[in-house]
């Protein structure tokens, strides 16, 4: 048990893109931190067998399945945990996908369906709480982007633009949201193993196992930090490669990262 045990208690949380990867391992992190939990996704099946977990140690999650594309089913679901549990604390919008694109097979498909989900699924999310936070004069936002929005990344022109898109705007409603008493938390993390990055075909630094991660976002979360970076020892660097001049950056990518993928 670590400090934080428990530190939820009480809270009703939303989770989305829980039925597998790093919302699933968040999923089992938060069992242990007496919240109440509703977890979106789009397959159900996968979202029952946490509820099972759940049960079976005396908590409460709730599925409530849905394509984060979807904005009215994404408003009817938080009207339906509202109506339940009368209201969500927080909001850990974490539904994502990527496929790796290539400028020599450009396709504006590719760039329209990751902003429909990474970008425009997540604010359907927030827009479908944030009303009633700011009502009730508290709430928490917590939102996971990537490091891969912090500057262009070989084949991740769409994927990278998706999370740049996000991470800006945390960056912007922060302004309008804290004089509210409304956290927002930017969650930034570096590779982590998951079904999403078991297809990457190229050495990933520092991976980071999902538990280890969700423990991080956990730890971070209950801070109610600003942002939650992980692992460390690769955001940091990667952070320290974006304060760089274009040029330079542009050198040093094209050492490290494209001389790595051979
Ligand atoms: N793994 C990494 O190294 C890494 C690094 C940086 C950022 N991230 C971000 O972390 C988040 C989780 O990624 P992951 O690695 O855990 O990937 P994952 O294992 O593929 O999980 C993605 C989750 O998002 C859900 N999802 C995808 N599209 C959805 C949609 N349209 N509507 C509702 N749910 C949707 C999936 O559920 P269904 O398929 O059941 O709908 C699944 O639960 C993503 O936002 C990703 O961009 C991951």
């Amino acid at each position: 048990m670590s400090k934080y045990s428990g530190a939820l208690k009480g809270k009703v949380v939303w989770l989305t893109g829980a039925s597998s990867g790093l919302g699933e391992a968040f999923a089992r992190r938060l069992i242990a931190s007496g919240c109440v939990l509703a977890l979106t996704a789009r397959r159900a099946e996968a979202l029952e067998a946490l509820v099972e977990e759940y049960a079976a140690a005396g908590m409460t999650a709730i599925s409530f399945p849905g394509d984060i594309t979807d904005r009215d089913r994404m408003k009817e679901i938080a009207n339906a945990i509202r109506e339940q549990h009368g209201a969500i604390d927080i909001l850990v919008a974490n539904a994502g996908t990527h496929n790796p694109t290539s400028a020599s097979a450009f396709n504006t498909d590719d760039y329209r369906r990751l902003i429909e989900i990474n970008y425009l699924g997540q604010l359907h999310c927030i827009e479908a709480v944030l009303p009633h936070m700011i009502e009730r004069g508290e709430g928490h936002l917590a939102v996971v982007s990537s490091v891969a929005g912090f500057r262009g990344l070989p084949t991740a022109a769409a994927y990278g633009a998706s999370k740049s898109a996000l991470s800006h705007f945390l960056e912007s409603i922060r302004f309008d949201l804290e004089p509210k008493n409304i956290a927002v938390t930017a969650i930034h993390p570096g590779f982590i193993r998951t079904p999403l990055t078991d297809q990457n075909d190229f050495p990933m630094p520092f991976l980071m196992e999902a538990p280890a991660a969700a423990d991080r976002m956990y730890q971070h979360i209950v801070e109610r930090r600003l942002e939650s970076h992980f692992p460390r020892r690769f955001t940091y660097i990667v952070k320290a490669f974006s304060l760089l001049p274009y040029a330079l950056y542009r050198a040093v990518i094209k050492r490290v990262v494209l001389h790595e993928r051979g």
